[in-house]
């Protein structure tokens, strides 16, 4: 057995903290566990959209092979639609966008990219189920380190922590304690007032009612759907519609949102993930057009998800602390992006911690190195995707409409190029840039200062 130089824990066996622990396998030095509250490894059944951004990264990690295997994955660089914009909330729907990029976005079906996932974990990482992190605590002899606390009573112990807990992160409200402690010890107390109501997760105002419908129930509904062969977004005022083809065309994965901004940001009454019956959101679809009912009538099992996100924190790092994925910033699912936003972060992460230069004594640089790169790109992800959900649920300010949109209105149709405008900038970061640039920054933070040296 090879000698380990570091001892990496990750709280969390979501898509975030499962990539980081397949970037970690690379290195036979650095000893993966991974500990997961759930009593199996598993996705709900539903779907994900990747970008070619995230898509860079999952090949640089040797996963596109197995993944090409469980969708439809077009040359790369090709221009695909990746989505069709039509507003839908009156009796007959109008396209008014479509957006094609270069490679489109792929579609998985969670589960199966979950197994993936899984399969590629080295054999140095090791795996627990049902192991559900407490709290921590740091401990200085022999060396120091973190010691572990699950709920099942038993401890752990490791050199660098990983919360990938997701948004209900138990390792993010230590963390957060953590730095409002520093804040206060340095006379700052406005920032620990701050980082502390920037703790807890908040609801959005937002509901998702999610569903997987079998392609061939749908055709008996509406056997030409244009869904079955693209993916769709049905805008409206305050409720949207996200629904495209996976697993290779044999399902199409559903989201129905509701939105009421004038809620955001306070506490959601009741499970933030239940069963409920479709004729709960029925109603939200009343007087939209039939291409939207034909897929309303054919879901079968749904549940409502309240969509909940995080404020903006000073630092994703205490000590030797990192968190990633949601846990380090809950977002709005309107770019598609929270799942690749965690995958950047756990790719990062594990390649500042692999790195020859990084070692029991220069931890902490590596960590200051992720936080300085991935923190304003996932904030900044964060607030656009914000946007778009104010874009799609027709209540960005001036883009409203209060009547159905004609093709022969020119009014209609400036305001919705508008609509379209915003939509594109926002979102290009996801198909027309790479990590590569930000991981070699943070690889060169690994050399530490310049030092001062004094020309003459
Ligand atoms: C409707 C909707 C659609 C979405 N669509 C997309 C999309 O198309 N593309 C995309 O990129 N993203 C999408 N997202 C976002 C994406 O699902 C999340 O951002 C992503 O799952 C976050 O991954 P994560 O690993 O950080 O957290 P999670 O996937 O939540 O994983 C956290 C894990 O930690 C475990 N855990 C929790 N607490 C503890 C504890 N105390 N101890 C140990 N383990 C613990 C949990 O059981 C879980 O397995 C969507 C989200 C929603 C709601
Ligand atoms: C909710 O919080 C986010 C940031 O955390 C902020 O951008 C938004 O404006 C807030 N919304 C309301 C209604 O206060």
């Amino acid at each position: 057995m090879s000698i380990k130089k570091l001892r990496v824990a990750i709280c969390g066996g979501g898509v975030g903290g499962l990539v980081c622990a397949v970037a970690l396998s690379r290195y036979l030095d650095i000893q993966v566990d991974v500990y997961e509250s759930a009593g199996a490894f598993t996705e709900i059944g539903a779907g994900i959209g990747v970008w070619p951004r995230t898509w860079k990264i999952l090949a640089a990690l040797g996963l596109t092979d197995e993944l090409s295997k469980i969708a439809i994955v077009p040359p790369a660089e090709q221009p695909q639609v990746a989505f069709n914009f039509r507003k839908g909330d009156q009796p007959e729907g109008v396209n008014f966008y479509t957006l094609t990029t270069p490679g489109g976005m792929l579609a998985f079906h969670r589960p199966d990219f979950h197994a993936v996932l899984l399969r590629h974990l080295s054999s140095q990482c090791h795996t627990y189920t049902s192991k559900r992190l407490v709290s921590y605590a740091h401990t200085l002899s022999p060396q120091p380190a973190t010691k572990l606390y699950f709920r099942d009573g038993t401890t752990a112990v490791c050199d660098v922590l990983i919360g990938a807990d997701g948004v209900k992160s138990s390792v993010r409200s230590a963390v957060v304690r953590e730095l409002a402690a520093v804040a206060q010890a340095e006379g700052r107390v406005e920032d620990a007032e701050r980082v502390l109501a920037a703790g807890p997760p908040k609801w959005s105002g937002t509901v998702a009612y999610r569903a997987v419908i079998p392609s061939d129930t749908l055709r008996r509904h509406a056997p030409c759907h244009q869904v079955l062969e693209r993916p769709m977004l049905y805008l409206g005022k305050d409720s949207e519609l996200t629904v495209y083809p996976i697993s290779c065309g044999m399902l199409v994965n559903f989201a129905a949102f509701r939105s009421r901004y004038d809620k955001e940001n306070t506490t959601f009454n009741g499970d933030w993930v239940q069963d409920v019956s479709r004729e709960e959101f029925f109603a939200d679809f009343t007087g939209w057009e039939p291409e939207v009912h034909s897929l309303i009538q054919a879901v079968q099992k749904v549940n409502r998800w309240a969509i909940h996100t995080t404020s903006p924190l000073p630092s994703f790092v205490s000590g030797r602390v990192a968190l990633l994925g949601d846990a380090a910033h809950a977002m709005m699912p309107y770019q598609g992006a929270g799942a690749g936003q965690a995958i950047e972060d756990g790719y990062v992460l594990a390649t500042l911690l692999g790195d020859s230069r990084t070692t029991l004594s220069t931890i902490d640089r590596a960590l200051r190195a992720y936080d300085a790169v991935r923190r304003p790109f996932a904030q900044r992800v964060q607030a656009s995707s914000r946007e778009n959900g104010l874009l799609y649920t027709l209540n960005f300010p001036s883009l409203t409409f209060d009547r159905p949109v004609s093709r022969a209105d020119r009014e209609d149709f400036v305001r919705l190029g508008e609509i379209r405008s915003r939509v594109e900038t926002n979102w290009q970061w996801a198909w027309t840039t790479t990590i590569d640039g930000d991981l070699n920054r943070a690889l060169r933070m690994l050399d530490g200062p310049t030092p001062n040296r004094r020309r003459s």
